[in-house]
């Protein structure tokens, strides 16, 4: 038998500078991920400031998975790089790398999609998260709700027509005066908070919605934002909104909740799958957690990555490349970085 393949993955699509070394489906030999803290400061990551910051440490990364996983870049049978979508810079430094890489040592290169990679995340840890599912990819650049029948086949049920909704929580965040980034500081303020207090609306759900529509499945968040930012300026009006904070965390994070959990349950029934895989920063939310876990109720499965590898990672990126690679689909030295890299095997409903 033929030892399954080394892949070397590369991730620099977004905030974080992550390699990791990756034998067959799961065993992970070696994985780095840097999370650039420096857009703290400025509430929001700054892609300039991101690919400078890539290019300073993607060696040390790279290095240093290598390292953990006791291997040679010359050990590696294949380098696997998100070659989109994200911020373009960010993604050029990553791509440039590992082509130059892969030439150097002699090694073909896989462009890895990012999304397509969230949906493998899981997998890692779970060995069941395998097709079909439901998945829900929510970061802070997607919001996607699919029908994944099997590996490479993408059915895009739903999609956010506005914010996505990591960049929801993360502006309602900076609405209340938390840091970034905001999911975590809602998560926490809301813990002290009761929901019920504030009633926020919720963005394109409502009875009346049938399959067919349009709207079933998607997503909007920046009507909940304003409806957020509204009821903040009356508190604030009435001088207690320090007061308020975690009750108003608690009822925004109980509306977003409520539309992700509610679409996702609606394709749980119309595709009669009860299996839910999550993916991206979001899925590490308690809330949307227990929400679906308590509407799937005791017959089916939600399966989410562990918080290391929901949000981005080259893990995901590795799995995701030798899935590609197995498929015969290596890249050549003209792989591009794209910002608006398309979900290979995608289609919509
Ligand atoms: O996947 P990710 O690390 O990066 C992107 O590709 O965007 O996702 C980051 C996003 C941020 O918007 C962050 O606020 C959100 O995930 N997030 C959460 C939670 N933890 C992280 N949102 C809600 N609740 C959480 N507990
Ligand atoms: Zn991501």
């Amino acid at each position: 038998m033929t030892r399954p393949p080394l892949v070397l993955g590369i991730e620099t699509s977004c905030d974080e500078t992550s390699a990791a070394v990756l034998r067959g489906q799961s065993e992970l030999l070696g994985h780095v991920i840097f999370t650039q803290d420096v857009h703290r400061l400025y509430g929001g990551v700054v892609p300039e400031i991101a690919s400078r910051a890539h290019l300073r440490t993607l060696d040390h990364v790279v290095d240093g998975a290598l390292r953990e996983a006791g291997v040679r870049i010359e050990d590696v049978d294949v380098v696997g790089v998100t070659a989109g979508p994200g911020l373009i810079g960010a993604l050029l430094v990553g791509v440039s790398w590992g082509k130059a890489a892969a030439w150097a040592a002699g090694k073909p290169v896989v462009g890895v999609h990012h999304m397509e990679a969230h949906l493998f995340a899981t997998q890692l840890e779970h060995p069941d998260a395998t097709p079909p599912f439901v998945a829900l990819l929510v970061s802070g650049g997607h919001t996607l709700l699919l029908w994944v029948p099997a590996w490479g086949e993408y059915v895009q049920l739903g999609a956010t027509r506005d914010d996505a909704a990591g960049e929801a929580f993360d502006k309602a965040a900076k609405i209340l005066g938390l840091p970034y980034p905001g999911g975590p500081s809602i998560q926490r303020a809301a813990e002290d908070g009761d929901p019920s207090r504030h009633r926020f609306t919720r963005p394109l759900l409502n009875r009346g919605q049938r399959p067919e529509d349009s709207d079933y499945y998607d997503f909007s968040f920046s009507g909940l934002k304003t409806a957020l930012r509204n009821r903040v300026r009356e508190v604030e009006r009435e001088g207690a909104l320090e007061a308020e904070i975690p009750d108003l965390a608690a009822a925004f994070q109980d509306a977003a909740v409520d539309v992700l959990a509610a679409k996702t349950m609606r394709a749980v029934r119309e595709m009669d799958c009860r299996r839910i895989v999550l993916g991206g920063g979001v899925a590490n939310s308690r809330a949307l957690r227990a929400e679906l876990t308590r509407r799937l109720g005791g017959r089916g499965a939600v399966f989410a990555p562990s918080p290391r590898l929901s949000t981005d990672n080259a893990a995901m990126i590795a799995r995701a490349a030798q899935f590609r690679f197995a498929r015969g689909e290596v890249a050549g030295l003209e792989l591009n970085a794209r910002a608006d890299l398309p979900f290979p095997g995608l289609r919509k409903r």
